[in-house]
Protein backbone atom coordinates (compact mmCIF):
# COMPACT_ATOMS: atom_id res chain seq x y z
CA UNK A 1 0.00 0.00 0.00
CA UNK A 2 1.29 3.35 -0.63
CA UNK A 3 -0.45 5.88 1.02
CA UNK A 4 -1.61 9.20 -0.29
CA UNK A 5 -3.43 12.69 -0.46
CA UNK A 6 -5.09 13.92 -2.94
CA UNK A 7 -4.90 17.26 -4.15
CA UNK A 8 -7.98 18.23 -6.49
CA UNK A 9 -6.65 21.27 -9.10
CA UNK A 10 -9.10 23.78 -9.48
CA UNK A 11 -6.60 25.84 -12.05
CA UNK A 12 -4.31 27.68 -9.45
CA UNK A 13 -0.68 28.46 -10.06
CA UNK A 14 -0.20 27.48 -6.52
CA UNK A 15 -1.20 24.05 -6.58
CA UNK A 16 2.23 22.22 -7.50
CA UNK A 17 3.48 23.67 -4.36
CA UNK A 18 1.12 22.01 -2.66
CA UNK A 19 2.10 18.81 -3.73
CA UNK A 20 6.09 20.09 -2.96
CA UNK A 21 5.15 20.67 0.67
CA UNK A 22 3.69 17.21 1.11
CA UNK A 23 6.34 15.12 -0.35
CA UNK A 24 8.87 17.58 1.43
CA UNK A 25 7.13 15.66 4.68
CA UNK A 26 7.81 12.56 2.74
CA UNK A 27 4.47 12.01 2.09
CA UNK A 28 3.25 10.78 -1.29
CA UNK A 29 0.51 12.93 -2.90
CA UNK A 30 -1.16 13.17 -6.33
CA UNK A 31 -2.48 16.49 -7.98
CA UNK A 32 -5.65 15.35 -10.07
CA UNK A 33 -8.08 17.65 -11.91
CA UNK A 34 -10.94 18.48 -9.54
CA UNK A 35 -13.03 16.39 -11.70
CA UNK A 36 -11.47 12.81 -11.23
CA UNK A 37 -11.30 11.74 -7.50
CA UNK A 38 -10.28 8.55 -7.70
CA UNK A 39 -13.63 6.69 -5.98
CA UNK A 40 -12.85 3.78 -3.95
CA UNK A 41 -8.99 4.11 -4.31
CA UNK A 42 -8.00 2.53 -0.35
CA UNK A 43 -5.28 4.47 -0.34
CA UNK A 44 -6.07 7.64 -0.06
CA UNK A 45 -5.82 8.95 3.27
CA UNK A 46 -7.31 12.34 2.39
CA UNK A 47 -8.08 15.17 0.00
CA UNK A 48 -6.59 18.74 -0.70
CA UNK A 49 -9.49 21.60 -2.88
CA UNK A 50 -6.87 23.40 -4.12
CA UNK A 51 -7.24 27.32 -5.24
CA UNK A 52 -8.69 28.46 -8.88
CA UNK A 53 -8.67 31.74 -10.63
CA UNK A 54 -12.40 31.49 -10.53
CA UNK A 55 -15.42 32.89 -8.08
CA UNK A 56 -17.64 29.94 -7.09
CA UNK A 57 -20.47 32.04 -8.44
CA UNK A 58 -18.67 32.22 -11.98
CA UNK A 59 -20.66 29.90 -14.21
CA UNK A 60 -17.80 28.31 -15.47
CA UNK A 61 -16.27 27.67 -12.19
CA UNK A 62 -15.02 24.03 -11.69
CA UNK A 63 -17.57 22.26 -9.21
CA UNK A 64 -17.14 18.99 -7.35
CA UNK A 65 -19.31 16.45 -5.71
CA UNK A 66 -18.51 16.34 -2.16
CA UNK A 67 -20.41 13.19 -0.86
CA UNK A 68 -17.51 11.24 -2.34
CA UNK A 69 -15.08 12.37 0.51
CA UNK A 70 -16.92 14.05 3.03
CA UNK A 71 -17.33 12.12 5.78
CA UNK A 72 -15.12 9.32 4.70
CA UNK A 73 -11.80 10.76 5.45
CA UNK A 74 -10.51 14.55 6.33
CA UNK A 75 -10.58 17.10 3.66
CA UNK A 76 -8.86 20.32 3.83
CA UNK A 77 -10.39 22.90 1.57
CA UNK A 78 -7.43 25.96 0.39
CA UNK A 79 -9.08 29.62 -1.00
CA UNK A 80 -11.16 28.81 -3.40
CA UNK A 81 -11.72 24.92 -2.08
CA UNK A 82 -12.59 26.29 1.52
CA UNK A 83 -14.91 28.65 -0.57
CA UNK A 84 -16.53 25.96 -2.40
CA UNK A 85 -17.25 24.03 0.72
CA UNK A 86 -18.41 26.83 1.93
CA UNK A 87 -21.14 27.59 -0.52
CA UNK A 88 -21.80 24.22 -1.29
CA UNK A 89 -22.70 22.96 2.31
CA UNK A 90 -24.89 26.09 3.10
CA UNK A 91 -22.75 28.72 4.26
CA UNK A 92 -22.34 32.01 2.69
CA UNK A 93 -19.79 33.36 0.21
CA UNK A 94 -19.80 37.23 -0.73
CA UNK A 95 -17.95 39.52 -3.24
CA UNK A 96 -15.12 41.34 -0.73
CA UNK A 97 -15.20 44.97 -0.34
CA UNK A 98 -12.03 45.21 -1.58
CA UNK A 99 -10.12 41.94 -3.47
CA UNK A 100 -8.22 40.34 -0.12
CA UNK A 101 -4.28 39.89 -1.31
CA UNK A 102 -1.06 39.79 0.41
CA UNK A 103 0.15 39.46 3.31
CA UNK A 104 -2.11 39.59 6.67
CA UNK A 105 -1.61 38.62 10.32
CA UNK A 106 -3.93 35.68 12.21
CA UNK A 107 -5.35 38.15 14.44
CA UNK A 108 -6.91 35.37 16.70
CA UNK A 109 -6.39 31.57 16.44
CA UNK A 110 -8.01 29.13 17.99
CA UNK A 111 -4.90 27.01 18.98
CA UNK A 112 -7.23 23.93 20.17
CA UNK A 113 -8.29 23.18 16.38
CA UNK A 114 -6.07 20.25 15.11
CA UNK A 115 -5.21 22.37 11.50
CA UNK A 116 -3.30 24.87 14.35
CA UNK A 117 -1.57 23.14 16.17
CA UNK A 118 2.30 24.90 17.49
CA UNK A 119 0.90 28.22 15.91
CA UNK A 120 2.03 31.81 17.21
CA UNK A 121 0.13 34.71 17.78
CA UNK A 122 -0.23 36.73 14.79
CA UNK A 123 1.17 34.44 12.18
CA UNK A 124 1.83 35.81 9.02
CA UNK A 125 -0.58 34.20 5.96
CA UNK A 126 -0.81 35.16 2.66
CA UNK A 127 -4.28 36.27 1.14
CA UNK A 128 -5.04 36.13 -2.38
CA UNK A 129 -8.89 36.12 -3.32
CA UNK A 130 -11.63 38.51 -4.61
CA UNK A 131 -14.77 36.08 -2.49
CA UNK A 132 -14.85 36.30 0.98
CA UNK A 133 -17.11 33.83 3.20
CA UNK A 134 -19.85 35.69 5.14
CA UNK A 135 -21.05 32.73 6.69
CA UNK A 136 -20.36 29.40 7.62
CA UNK A 137 -22.49 26.07 7.29
CA UNK A 138 -24.35 24.86 10.45
CA UNK A 139 -21.50 22.65 12.50
CA UNK A 140 -18.58 24.48 10.99
CA UNK A 141 -17.15 26.85 13.38
CA UNK A 142 -14.54 29.95 12.86
CA UNK A 143 -11.33 28.58 13.96
CA UNK A 144 -8.56 31.84 12.89
CA UNK A 145 -9.46 35.18 11.88
CA UNK A 146 -7.87 38.16 10.64
CA UNK A 147 -8.53 41.78 11.33
CA UNK A 148 -9.93 41.97 7.32
CA UNK A 149 -11.43 38.32 7.03
CA UNK A 150 -13.18 37.24 9.68
CA UNK A 151 -13.16 33.55 8.91
CA UNK A 152 -9.85 33.04 7.70
CA UNK A 153 -10.18 29.08 8.90
CA UNK A 154 -13.04 27.11 9.69
CA UNK A 155 -13.33 23.28 11.07
CA UNK A 156 -16.34 20.97 11.42
CA UNK A 157 -14.02 18.81 13.52
CA UNK A 158 -16.83 15.81 13.75
CA UNK A 159 -16.68 15.24 10.08
CA UNK A 160 -13.07 16.55 9.73
CA UNK A 161 -13.66 18.77 7.27
CA UNK A 162 -11.19 22.31 7.20
CA UNK A 163 -10.95 25.59 5.35
CA UNK A 164 -8.53 28.01 4.98
CA UNK A 165 -9.45 31.36 3.13
CA UNK A 166 -5.64 31.78 3.09
CA UNK A 167 -2.73 30.04 1.49
CA UNK A 168 -0.33 28.00 3.35
CA UNK A 169 1.68 26.29 0.66
CA UNK A 170 3.44 29.46 0.06
CA UNK A 171 6.61 31.11 1.32
CA UNK A 172 5.12 34.32 3.17
CA UNK A 173 2.88 31.98 4.97
CA UNK A 174 5.24 31.55 7.80
CA UNK A 175 4.04 28.88 9.24
CA UNK A 176 2.07 27.12 6.38
CA UNK A 177 3.87 24.16 6.11
CA UNK A 178 3.46 23.64 10.01
CA UNK A 179 -0.38 23.77 9.12
CA UNK A 180 0.06 21.08 6.21
CA UNK A 181 1.50 19.11 8.34
CA UNK A 182 -0.92 19.25 11.01
CA UNK A 183 -3.13 18.06 8.26
CA UNK A 184 -1.39 15.80 6.82
CA UNK A 185 0.44 13.82 9.88
CA UNK A 186 -2.07 14.43 12.60
CA UNK A 187 -5.41 14.66 11.06
CA UNK A 188 -4.97 11.93 8.17
CA UNK A 189 -2.16 9.91 9.93
CA UNK A 190 0.33 9.94 6.94
CA UNK A 191 3.28 7.90 8.37
CA UNK A 192 5.36 9.70 6.60
CA UNK A 193 7.39 6.63 4.74
CA UNK A 194 7.86 8.56 1.04
CA UNK A 195 11.70 8.82 0.84
CA UNK A 196 14.66 8.65 -1.87
CA UNK A 197 16.03 5.25 0.01
CA UNK A 198 12.14 3.63 0.00
CA UNK A 199 11.53 4.68 -3.51
CA UNK A 200 14.96 3.11 -5.04
CA UNK A 201 14.16 0.10 -3.35
CA UNK A 202 10.48 -0.27 -4.26
CA UNK A 203 11.40 0.99 -7.72
CA UNK A 204 14.13 -1.07 -8.23
CA UNK A 205 11.72 -4.23 -7.38
CA UNK A 206 9.03 -3.19 -9.13
CA UNK A 207 11.68 -2.71 -12.71
CA UNK A 208 12.75 -5.70 -12.16
CA UNK A 209 9.38 -7.23 -12.03
CA UNK A 210 7.64 -5.37 -14.76
CA UNK A 211 10.98 -5.94 -17.47
CA UNK A 212 12.12 -9.37 -16.63
CA UNK A 213 14.28 -10.54 -18.95
CA UNK A 214 13.13 -7.96 -21.87
CA UNK A 215 15.68 -5.40 -23.17
CA UNK A 216 15.07 -1.40 -22.96
CA UNK A 217 15.84 1.14 -24.92
CA UNK A 218 16.43 4.54 -23.22
CA UNK A 219 17.03 8.17 -24.76
CA UNK A 220 19.95 10.49 -22.60
CA UNK A 221 20.03 14.26 -22.78
CA UNK A 222 22.88 15.10 -20.68
CA UNK A 223 20.23 16.24 -18.21
CA UNK A 224 19.34 14.96 -14.59
CA UNK A 225 16.19 13.03 -15.45
CA UNK A 226 16.96 11.14 -17.69
CA UNK A 227 20.15 10.24 -16.54
CA UNK A 228 18.42 9.37 -12.94
CA UNK A 229 16.18 7.61 -14.86
CA UNK A 230 18.95 5.43 -16.72
CA UNK A 231 21.00 4.85 -13.84
CA UNK A 232 18.16 3.53 -11.57
CA UNK A 233 17.31 1.05 -14.31
CA UNK A 234 20.95 0.06 -14.72
CA UNK A 235 20.44 -1.10 -11.53
CA UNK A 236 17.13 -2.95 -11.81
CA UNK A 237 18.24 -4.92 -15.14
CA UNK A 238 21.96 -3.65 -16.11
CA UNK A 239 23.11 -4.71 -19.64
CA UNK A 240 19.72 -5.05 -20.87
CA UNK A 241 19.67 -1.78 -20.95
CA UNK A 242 20.81 0.22 -24.11
CA UNK A 243 20.96 4.16 -24.02
CA UNK A 244 21.06 6.81 -26.95
CA UNK A 245 22.84 10.03 -26.30
CA UNK A 246 22.09 12.19 -29.73
CA UNK A 247 24.90 15.12 -30.34
CA UNK A 248 22.69 17.71 -32.41
CA UNK A 249 25.90 19.51 -32.78
CA UNK A 250 24.15 22.67 -30.45
CA UNK A 251 25.30 21.46 -26.53
CA UNK A 252 27.24 23.23 -24.48
CA UNK A 253 31.18 23.29 -25.09
CA UNK A 254 32.46 19.25 -24.61
CA UNK A 255 29.23 18.96 -23.12
CA UNK A 256 29.01 15.37 -25.61
CA UNK A 257 32.44 13.86 -24.73
CA UNK A 258 32.02 14.89 -20.90
CA UNK A 259 28.60 13.53 -20.47
CA UNK A 260 29.67 10.45 -22.92
CA UNK A 261 32.53 9.73 -19.82
CA UNK A 262 30.63 10.17 -16.79
CA UNK A 263 28.21 7.79 -18.35
CA UNK A 264 30.53 5.20 -19.09
CA UNK A 265 32.20 5.87 -15.61
CA UNK A 266 28.46 5.13 -14.38
CA UNK A 267 28.65 1.62 -15.93
CA UNK A 268 25.95 2.56 -18.21
CA UNK A 269 25.31 1.02 -21.91
CA UNK A 270 25.41 3.92 -23.83
CA UNK A 271 25.80 4.55 -27.73
CA UNK A 272 26.36 7.92 -28.85
CA UNK A 273 25.39 9.16 -32.18
CA UNK A 274 27.10 12.40 -33.71
CA UNK A 275 24.19 13.21 -36.18
CA UNK A 276 25.34 16.69 -36.02
CA UNK A 277 25.30 17.19 -40.16
CA UNK A 278 22.19 16.11 -40.42
CA UNK A 279 20.86 18.93 -37.84
CA UNK A 280 23.04 21.64 -39.58
CA UNK A 281 21.72 21.22 -42.82
CA UNK A 282 17.89 20.86 -41.85
CA UNK A 283 18.19 24.10 -39.74
CA UNK A 284 19.78 26.49 -42.95
CA UNK A 285 18.48 29.82 -43.17
CA UNK A 286 15.74 29.00 -40.23
CA UNK A 287 15.02 31.69 -38.49
CA UNK A 288 11.96 31.31 -37.02
CA UNK A 289 12.31 29.69 -33.12
CA UNK A 290 9.21 27.69 -33.07
CA UNK A 291 9.96 26.49 -36.99
CA UNK A 292 14.03 25.35 -35.43
CA UNK A 293 11.94 23.97 -32.63
CA UNK A 294 9.73 21.50 -34.89
CA UNK A 295 12.49 20.94 -36.60
CA UNK A 296 14.83 19.78 -33.78
CA UNK A 297 12.38 17.62 -32.51
CA UNK A 298 11.22 15.75 -36.16
CA UNK A 299 15.11 14.99 -36.53
CA UNK A 300 15.76 14.00 -32.92
CA UNK A 301 13.10 11.44 -33.75
CA UNK A 302 14.14 10.07 -36.71
CA UNK A 303 17.76 10.07 -35.29
CA UNK A 304 16.43 8.37 -32.18
CA UNK A 305 14.40 6.33 -34.45
CA UNK A 306 17.06 4.41 -36.68
CA UNK A 307 19.16 3.55 -33.63
CA UNK A 308 16.70 1.99 -31.92
CA UNK A 309 15.53 -0.53 -34.82
CA UNK A 310 19.15 -1.57 -34.67
CA UNK A 311 18.36 -2.80 -31.26
CA UNK A 312 15.52 -5.33 -32.87
CA UNK A 313 14.58 -7.18 -29.48
CA UNK A 314 13.80 -3.94 -27.17
CA UNK A 315 10.39 -4.21 -26.11
CA UNK A 316 10.83 -1.03 -23.82
CA UNK A 317 10.98 2.66 -24.27
CA UNK A 318 12.40 4.33 -21.18
CA UNK A 319 11.83 8.16 -20.92
CA UNK A 320 13.20 10.50 -17.80
CA UNK A 321 9.59 11.88 -17.60
CA UNK A 322 8.99 13.49 -14.34
CA UNK A 323 5.81 14.44 -12.75
CA UNK A 324 5.51 18.37 -13.80
CA UNK A 325 5.35 16.82 -17.36
CA UNK A 326 2.44 14.94 -16.71
CA UNK A 327 0.30 16.55 -14.32
CA UNK A 328 -2.77 17.03 -16.24
CA UNK A 329 -3.06 20.67 -15.32
CA UNK A 330 -5.76 22.68 -16.03
CA UNK A 331 -4.49 24.95 -18.73
CA UNK A 332 -7.59 27.54 -18.29
CA UNK A 333 -6.48 29.63 -21.25
CA UNK A 334 -5.49 26.90 -23.43
CA UNK A 335 -2.56 28.65 -25.33
CA UNK A 336 0.79 27.41 -26.34
CA UNK A 337 3.54 29.85 -26.09
CA UNK A 338 6.57 27.26 -26.70
CA UNK A 339 6.72 23.60 -27.62
CA UNK A 340 9.20 21.80 -25.66
CA UNK A 341 10.86 18.79 -27.11
CA UNK A 342 12.20 16.24 -25.66
CA UNK A 343 13.81 13.11 -26.87
CA UNK A 344 11.65 10.20 -27.55
CA UNK A 345 8.45 9.80 -28.69
CA UNK A 346 9.12 7.07 -31.22
CA UNK A 347 7.20 5.81 -34.40
CA UNK A 348 3.90 4.03 -32.97
CA UNK A 349 4.69 0.83 -35.35
CA UNK A 350 7.88 -0.13 -33.27
CA UNK A 351 5.26 -1.74 -30.63
CA UNK A 352 7.74 -0.65 -27.50
CA UNK A 353 5.92 -0.04 -24.28
CA UNK A 354 6.62 2.72 -22.11
CA UNK A 355 8.71 3.00 -18.56
CA UNK A 356 8.79 6.00 -16.65
CA UNK A 357 10.16 5.31 -13.12
CA UNK A 358 10.69 8.82 -12.20
CA UNK A 359 7.09 10.19 -13.17
CA UNK A 360 5.92 10.58 -9.80
CA UNK A 361 9.03 12.49 -8.81
CA UNK A 362 9.32 16.48 -8.53
CA UNK A 363 12.54 17.92 -9.78
CA UNK A 364 13.86 17.86 -6.15
CA UNK A 365 13.48 14.64 -5.49
CA UNK A 366 14.70 13.33 -9.01
CA UNK A 367 17.90 14.41 -7.22
CA UNK A 368 17.50 13.40 -4.00
CA UNK A 369 17.23 9.53 -5.52
CA UNK A 370 19.54 10.70 -7.87
CA UNK A 371 22.39 11.34 -4.57
CA UNK A 372 20.41 8.14 -2.93
CA UNK A 373 22.12 6.13 -5.90
CA UNK A 374 25.62 7.61 -5.81
CA UNK A 375 25.45 9.94 -8.52
CA UNK A 376 28.65 12.65 -9.05
CA UNK A 377 27.48 16.14 -7.69
CA UNK A 378 27.81 17.92 -10.75
CA UNK A 379 26.01 15.11 -12.75
CA UNK A 380 23.31 16.04 -10.48
CA UNK A 381 23.42 19.64 -9.49
CA UNK A 382 23.65 20.46 -13.77
CA UNK A 383 21.54 23.46 -14.43
CA UNK A 384 18.76 22.32 -16.88
CA UNK A 385 19.75 22.58 -20.66
CA UNK A 386 16.98 22.78 -23.48
CA UNK A 387 16.29 20.19 -25.58
CA UNK A 388 16.91 22.04 -28.79
CA UNK A 389 20.07 23.59 -26.76
CA UNK A 390 22.19 26.35 -28.40
CA UNK A 391 19.69 26.46 -31.13
CA UNK A 392 17.14 28.81 -29.26
CA UNK A 393 19.90 30.58 -28.08
CA UNK A 394 20.89 31.75 -30.89
CA UNK A 395 18.73 34.67 -32.71
CA UNK A 396 18.84 34.20 -36.27
CA UNK A 397 19.83 32.03 -38.31
CA UNK A 398 22.13 28.88 -37.27
CA UNK A 399 25.64 28.14 -38.92
CA UNK A 400 28.57 25.55 -36.63
CA UNK A 401 30.87 29.24 -36.61
CA UNK A 402 27.97 30.66 -34.31
CA UNK A 403 27.13 27.73 -32.33
CA UNK A 404 31.22 28.02 -31.60
CA UNK A 405 31.25 31.46 -30.92
CA UNK A 406 28.28 31.26 -28.43
CA UNK A 407 29.84 27.87 -27.17
CA UNK A 408 33.23 30.37 -25.85
CA UNK A 409 31.35 32.69 -24.42
CA UNK A 410 28.74 30.42 -22.34
CA UNK A 411 31.42 28.89 -20.93
CA UNK A 412 33.11 31.51 -20.05
CA UNK A 413 30.19 32.43 -18.36
CA UNK A 414 29.26 29.03 -16.56
CA UNK A 415 32.89 28.34 -15.63
CA UNK A 416 32.67 31.60 -13.83
CA UNK A 417 29.71 30.84 -12.15
CA UNK A 418 31.55 27.76 -11.00
CA UNK A 419 34.80 29.78 -9.75
CA UNK A 420 33.09 32.37 -7.99
CA UNK A 421 30.80 30.06 -6.15
CA UNK A 422 27.79 31.24 -7.80
CA UNK A 423 26.33 28.13 -9.71
CA UNK A 424 24.40 26.40 -6.99
CA UNK A 425 22.83 29.72 -6.49
CA UNK A 426 21.19 29.99 -9.63
CA UNK A 427 18.93 27.93 -11.59
CA UNK A 428 20.02 28.10 -14.76
CA UNK A 429 22.34 30.20 -16.81
CA UNK A 430 23.33 30.69 -20.48
CA UNK A 431 24.59 32.91 -22.98
CA UNK A 432 22.83 34.35 -26.05
CA UNK A 433 23.96 35.14 -29.33
CA UNK A 434 22.28 38.29 -30.80
CA UNK A 435 23.26 37.19 -34.02
CA UNK A 436 21.43 39.50 -36.28
CA UNK A 437 21.94 42.60 -34.15
CA UNK A 438 25.92 44.44 -34.87
CA UNK A 439 27.25 47.36 -32.83
CA UNK A 440 30.44 49.32 -33.09
CA UNK A 441 33.15 48.93 -30.55
CA UNK A 442 36.63 50.03 -30.31
CA UNK A 443 39.94 47.32 -29.50
CA UNK A 444 43.29 48.70 -29.54
CA UNK A 445 43.27 51.44 -32.07
CA UNK A 446 40.39 49.40 -34.36
CA UNK A 447 36.82 49.91 -34.69
CA UNK A 448 35.32 46.80 -34.69
CA UNK A 449 31.65 46.25 -35.63
CA UNK A 450 30.18 42.63 -34.21
CA UNK A 451 27.66 40.75 -32.30
CA UNK A 452 26.21 41.46 -28.46
CA UNK A 453 26.10 38.24 -26.40
CA UNK A 454 23.13 38.56 -23.50
CA UNK A 455 23.61 36.69 -20.21
CA UNK A 456 20.66 35.19 -18.49
CA UNK A 457 21.13 34.00 -15.08
CA UNK A 458 17.81 32.99 -13.38
CA UNK A 459 16.57 32.06 -9.62
CA UNK A 460 13.27 29.32 -9.97
CA UNK A 461 11.80 26.37 -8.42
CA UNK A 462 10.27 24.89 -11.10
CA UNK A 463 10.88 26.95 -14.02
CA UNK A 464 7.13 27.90 -14.31
CA UNK A 465 8.10 31.24 -12.75
CA UNK A 466 11.97 32.66 -12.58
CA UNK A 467 13.19 36.01 -11.52
CA UNK A 468 16.55 37.17 -12.94
CA UNK A 469 19.40 36.68 -10.83
CA UNK A 470 21.26 39.26 -8.62
CA UNK A 471 24.80 38.49 -9.98
CA UNK A 472 27.36 40.33 -7.87
CA UNK A 473 28.57 43.66 -10.42
CA UNK A 474 32.06 42.60 -10.27
CA UNK A 475 31.65 39.24 -11.29
CA UNK A 476 29.52 40.69 -14.06
CA UNK A 477 32.62 42.82 -15.19
CA UNK A 478 34.93 40.31 -15.22
CA UNK A 479 32.76 37.59 -17.35
CA UNK A 480 31.99 40.93 -19.58
CA UNK A 481 35.40 41.61 -19.78
CA UNK A 482 37.10 37.69 -20.39
CA UNK A 483 34.06 37.15 -23.07
CA UNK A 484 35.20 40.57 -25.22
CA UNK A 485 38.81 39.70 -24.78
CA UNK A 486 38.89 36.08 -25.58
CA UNK A 487 35.69 34.97 -27.98
CA UNK A 488 36.77 36.63 -31.71
CA UNK A 489 32.93 38.16 -33.06
CA UNK A 490 31.57 39.59 -29.63
CA UNK A 491 32.33 43.07 -28.81
CA UNK A 492 29.49 43.91 -26.24
CA UNK A 493 27.81 41.80 -23.17
CA UNK A 494 24.81 42.67 -21.79
CA UNK A 495 23.07 41.16 -18.56
CA UNK A 496 19.38 40.53 -19.19
CA UNK A 497 17.26 41.80 -16.31
CA UNK A 498 13.69 40.14 -17.44
CA UNK A 499 11.70 37.93 -14.93
CA UNK A 500 9.17 35.29 -15.90
CA UNK A 501 6.51 36.00 -16.56
CA UNK A 502 6.21 38.30 -18.34
CA UNK A 503 9.37 36.92 -20.44
CA UNK A 504 10.43 33.58 -20.76
CA UNK A 505 13.84 31.86 -19.77
CA UNK A 506 15.07 30.79 -22.98
CA UNK A 507 14.75 33.63 -26.02
CA UNK A 508 13.41 31.68 -28.01
P1 LIG B 1 10.93 28.87 -20.86
O1 LIG B 1 11.83 29.44 -21.90
O2 LIG B 1 9.63 28.33 -21.41
O3 LIG B 1 11.69 27.62 -20.26
O4 LIG B 1 10.71 29.82 -19.72
C1 LIG B 1 11.31 26.93 -19.09
C2 LIG B 1 12.30 25.80 -18.86
O5 LIG B 1 12.20 24.82 -19.89
C3 LIG B 1 13.43 24.67 -20.56
N1 LIG B 1 13.13 24.48 -21.97
C4 LIG B 1 13.15 23.27 -22.57
N2 LIG B 1 13.46 22.06 -22.08
N3 LIG B 1 13.07 21.12 -24.19
C5 LIG B 1 13.45 20.99 -22.92
O6 LIG B 1 13.77 19.88 -22.50
C6 LIG B 1 12.74 22.30 -24.74
O7 LIG B 1 12.40 22.41 -25.91
C7 LIG B 1 12.79 23.43 -23.89
N4 LIG B 1 12.53 24.77 -24.06
C8 LIG B 1 12.74 25.38 -22.87
C9 LIG B 1 14.18 25.96 -20.29
O8 LIG B 1 15.58 25.79 -20.44
C10 LIG B 1 13.75 26.25 -18.87
O9 LIG B 1 14.45 25.45 -17.94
Amino acid sequence: MQEKIIILDFGSQTTQLIARRLREMDTFCEILPYNKFPVGDKDVIGVILAGSPYSVYDPEAFKVDLSQFIGKMPVLGICYGAQFISHTLGGRVEPADSREYGRANLTTIDTTCPLFKGFEANSQVWMSHGDTITALPDGFRCVASTDKVKFAAYAAEDKKVFGVQFHPEVFHSLQGTQLLKNFVVDICGSHQTWSPANFVDTTVQELKEQIGNDRVILGLSGGVDSSVAAVLLNRAIGRQLTCIFVDHGMLRKDEFKNVMRDYECLGLNVIGVDASDKFFKDLEGVTEPEKKRKIIGRDFVEVFDAEAKKITDAKWLAQGTIYPDRIESLNITGKVIKSHHNVGGLPEEMHLSLCEPLKWLFKDEVRRVGRQLGMPEHLIGRHPFPGPGLAVRILGAITREKVSVLQEADNIFIQGLRDWGLYDQVWQAGAILLSEVRSVGVMGDERTYENPVALRAVTSTDAMTADWAHLPYDFLAKVSNDIINKVRGVNRVCYDISSKPPSTIEWE
